[in-house]
C-alpha cells in the first residue's frame, strides 16, 4: 500500500513513518509544505521505499493519506489537498488541545471534532484515530496499546483499522462513527495530563472487548 503522511516531517509523522519502515509493508511518501524538507526527512528515515514531496503532490497515487500536521493547520491543509486527494481515505490523527497555564491540557471547546470539520471540506471519506498513541511510544517499538479508530465510511474504516492494527502491540478497535472523534481527540488532553502528572508515557488499553483481534 502507498501511504502519504501530510506533515510527515513532524514528531508524529516521523514516528509513524519510522514504524512503517520497520514493518516494511508499505511505500511511504512524506508530505510537507516544503518539498526539500520532505525529501530530507525521507533520507533521514532511510529505506528505499520512503520518498518526500509537497503535501499536495504526496497524495497523488496514495491508497491512504494520514493527516498529521499541527492541529491548527489541519483544516487549511485538508482544504489545500482536497482536489488531488479525490476520494482517497483520509486518516486524521489531529487533536486540537489547549494548554491552560497552571491547570493543564483542555480538550478543544468546539462542539465538532476536527475530523468532522475536515470531512466537511473534502469529498474523501475521513476516518480518525491513533490520538492516544504518543509519537515517543511509536518511534521505538510497536507500543503495547490499543488503537481506537472511528469513521462513517465502512470501507475506509476497515482500511484504517488494518493499518492501525499493524502499528500497535494491542488491537485496533472500531470506536464507531466519525462523531466519536470528539471523544478520541479529547482523550489526547487526558493522556498529556496523565503524562505530566505521573511523568509517564501513558497509552490506552480497553478491557472487556472479547472477540477483537
Ligand atoms: N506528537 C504526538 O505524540 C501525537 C500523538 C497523536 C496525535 N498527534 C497529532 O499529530 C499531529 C502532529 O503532531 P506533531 O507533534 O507531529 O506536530 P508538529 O511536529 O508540531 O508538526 C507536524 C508538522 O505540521 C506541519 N505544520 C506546522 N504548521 C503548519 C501550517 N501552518 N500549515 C501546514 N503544515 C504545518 C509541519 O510540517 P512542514 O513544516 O514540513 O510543512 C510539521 O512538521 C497533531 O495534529 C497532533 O494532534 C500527535
Amino acid at each position: 500500500m502507498r501511504v502519504a503522511i501530510l506533515g510527515g516531517t513532524g514528531s508524529f509523522g516521523r514516528a509513524l513513518a519510522g514504524r512503517l519502515v520497520a514493518l516494511g509493508d508499505d511505500d511511504i511518501v512524506i508530505g510537507s509544505r516544503d518539498a526539500e524538507r520532505a525529501q530530507q526527512t525521507a533520507v533521514e528515515l532511510g529505506g528505499t521505499r520512503v520518498t518526500g514531496a509537497t503535501n499536495e503532490d504526496a497524495v497523488a497515487g496514495a491508497d491512504l493519506v494520514v493527516l498529521a500536521v499541527q492541529a491548527d493547520a489541519a483544516l487549511d491543509t485538508a482544504r489545500a489537498v482536497a482536489g488531488p486527494l479525490g476520494t482517497t481515505p483520509l486518516f486524521s490523527v489531529a487533536s486540537a488541545i489547549e494548554f491552560h497555564k497552571g491547570v493543564g491540557m483542555f480538550p478543544d471547546p468546539d462542539a465538532l471534532s476536527l475530523a468532522e470539520r475536515v470531512q466537511a471540506l473534502v469529498a474523501a471519506p475521513v476516518v480518525a484515530g491513533l490520538h492516544s498513541i504518543a509519537a515517543s511510544n511509536l518511534e521505538t517499538q510497536r507500543p503495547d496499546e490499543d488503537a481506537l479508530v472511528c469513521g462513517d465510511d465502512p470501507q475506509a474504516k476497515e482500511l484504517a483499522l488494518a493499518f492501525a492494527g499493524k502499528l500497535v502491540g494491542g488491537r485496533a478497535l472500531d470506536a464507531g462513527p466519525l462523531a466519536s472523534a470528539r471523544a478520541l481527540e479529547g482523550l489526547t488532553a487526558v493522556i498529556v495530563n496523565l503524562n505530566r502528572r505521573y511523568k509517564a508515557h501513558a497509552g490506552v488499553r480497553i478491557t472487556g472487548v472479547d472477540g477483537a483481534e
